[in-house]
């Protein structure tokens, strides 16, 4: 079933002038953007997107890279576009992810690991809501 995901290509990776190559991974994956928008973070909707990370150590760190530069956020969809999209991006830290993942390709380490990627179904209907429904 053709559903949808909610991906972040995060500050590092356009620091890195790989904003561009990420996003012909994506076509290439055959992924249809739905809806993409470059946006700074501000605190606020940082803090409100990682919520359910406030009470980790790496939360202020976390917070501060977000809002560190200029992201994109994108609406993806592709048939099982979660799973899809978080095999595609690999595991959080680069050092762990499979080659051809856009982390092992592009991340820098753990907290500058150039992507997101909702974790479920459910996550991303908040995700995109959250960015690309509401006025945040
Ligand atoms: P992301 O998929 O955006 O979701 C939460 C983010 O927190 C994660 O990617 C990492 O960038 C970051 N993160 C997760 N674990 C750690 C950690 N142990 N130390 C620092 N940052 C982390």
């Amino acid at each position: 079933m053709q559903n949808k995901t909610f991906a972040i290509i995060k500050p590092d990776a356009i620091e890195n002038n790989n904003l561009g190559k990420i996003i012909d991974v994506i076509i290439a994956n055959k992924f249809t953007i739905l809806n993409a928008r470059l946006t700074t973070m501000n605190t606020r909707q940082a803090e409100g997107f990682y919520s359910i990370h406030k009470e980790r150590p790496f939360f202020k760190d976390l917070i501060f890279f977000m809002c560190s530069g200029p992201c994109m956020v994108l609406e993806l969809e592709k048939i099982n576009a979660v799973n899809e999209w978080r095999t595609l991006i690999g595991s959080t830290d680069p050092k762990e992810a499979d080659n051809g993942t856009i982390r092992k390709d592009f991340a820098e380490s753990k907290e500058r690991n150039s992507v997101h990627g909702s974790d479920s179904n459910e996550n991303a209907e908040i995700e995109i809501n959250y960015f690309f429904k509401n006025e945040i």
